[in-house]
């Protein structure tokens, strides 16, 4: 089954979450910007993973306008990995139907640009307002304006052994 890992990344950490998979899936991996719809037509299967902004899978719109055979998609975020962010997520980006993982990135608030830096300030002073807050809310409050690295190449695993059973059945 001839696979490609396809990401977008703005400060490194989803793309090197889709190289430890390429690796471990011994697939090619490709920026988005750097892939057409007639270029994915060769695969069998995609694997997309896109940093996660509002809650929303960066990319996957362009992604899913690209008809690829079959898609797998991880998204990676701030937020620690539980099955309530995965729900949030899964259902804000309709991936009800999709093999879906969330896998915990961090933070390089030093690259971001000085307009979003600012944005994030306003966001988390707009949170911390709310009287009633999600998980996902008080660890907005803590962690915005900082940075922090909480990938590890052990998250992985799950999407690894959902990869190695569906090629496994599929050539059955
Ligand atoms: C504007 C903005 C919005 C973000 N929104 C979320 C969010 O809703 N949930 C989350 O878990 N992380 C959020 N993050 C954090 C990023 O998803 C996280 O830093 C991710 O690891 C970045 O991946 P990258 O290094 O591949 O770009 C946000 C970051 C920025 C800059």
């Amino acid at each position: 089954m001839k696979t490609i890992v396809v990401y977008q990344s703005t400060t490194g950490f989803t793309e090197q979450y889709a190289k430890w998979i390429a690796e471990e899936c011994n697939c090619e991996t490709r920026n988005i910007k750097k892939i057409s719809g007639n270029d994915l037509s060769q695969y069998d299967r995609v694997i997309y993973g896109g940093w996660i902004m509002g809650n929303l899978i960066i990319g996957l719109d362009k992604i899913m306008k690209m008809n690829p055979k079959e898609l797998v998609v991880f998204a990676v975020g701030s937020s620690p990995a539980s099955e309530e962010i995965k729900d949030i997520i899964k259902e804000q980006n309709h991936l009800e139907s999709l093999p879906f993982f969330y896998f915990e990135g961090g933070f390089r608030f030093e690259k971001l640009s000085f307009p979003i830096r600012m944005m994030l300030k306003a966001i988390k002073k707009s949170v911390a307002k709310k009287k009633e807050k999600t998980e996902q809310d008080e660890f907005m409050v803590e962690a915005l304006g900082t940075s922090f690295d909480h990938s590890d190449r052990k998250f992985i695993e799950p999407l690894v052994s959902f990869f190695t059973h569906s090629s496994t059945s599929f050539s059955e």
